[in-house]
């Protein structure tokens, strides 16, 4: 934000929206949230409607996981959007694009969309925010796949999007293979 740019009522500090597809929302989302709470009065969880996607849920089922998840957190407001995103930012007064950033791999990507995000908008200021690193290989799209397939992600997205995700998947969903004894590490001779 310009040192000259008012801040939302002119006073305390900037709106920020965190964009994305949230197909689904995973822990590394909420984490970005948490962060982005500790620094901004609110934040705008703004999710896509992407029409070209064939997302796994619809926008309105994305929206419903969020609210639930955020339903005691009045800081925290759910929306959607389509169209350019600094439009939508200047739309609802918010100054600042908040995006997670997990690894090297993301910078390319993250780097372009905020330089030009910044020329279509001088005023929206991009903020870059890292993840816990425990979450800096998650993605929804990993985590989609690795449960469609028989695994599990319970530590990667909150219990009510692995409950959705199962409502989802169903049964063409392989059975995780049975547990396997421990293999005992077999001493080398000397
Ligand atoms: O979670 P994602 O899929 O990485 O989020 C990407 C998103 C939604 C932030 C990006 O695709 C976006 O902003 N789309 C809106 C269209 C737009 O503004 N395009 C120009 C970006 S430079």
């Amino acid at each position: 934000m310009r040192p000259s740019q008012k801040t939302r009522a002119g006073q305390g500090r900037p709106l920020a929206v965190l964009p994305g597809s949230f197909d689904p929302i995973t822990n590394g989302h909420l984490d970005i949230i948490a962060r982005s709470l500790s620094v901004f009065d609110e934040v705008v969880v703004a999710i896509l409607v992407n029409l070209e996607k064939s997302p796994l849920f619809t926008v309105e089922e994305r929206v419903a996981i969020i609210r639930e998840l955020y339903k005691g957190e009045p800081r925290v407001r759910i929306d959607t959007f389509s169209g350019l995103l600094v439009h939508y930012a200047e739309a609802i007064g918010a100054q600042v694009i908040v995006r997670g950033l997990r690894a090297i791999s993301d910078f390319e990507y993250e780097f372009k969309m905020a330089l030009m995000n910044r020329r279509l908008s001088p005023d929206v200021e991009t903020v870059f925010m890292m993840p816990a690193e425990g979450y800096s290989y998650v993605s929804s799209r990993l985590v989609k796949e690795v449960f469609q397939l028989g695994g599990t992600v319970s530590e990667l997205v909150p219990p009510m999007v692995e409950r959705r995700l199962r409502d989802k998947y169903g049964s063409e969903r392989p059975a995780p293979p049975p547990a396997r004894p421990a293999r005992r590490l077999s001493r080398k001779r000397r």
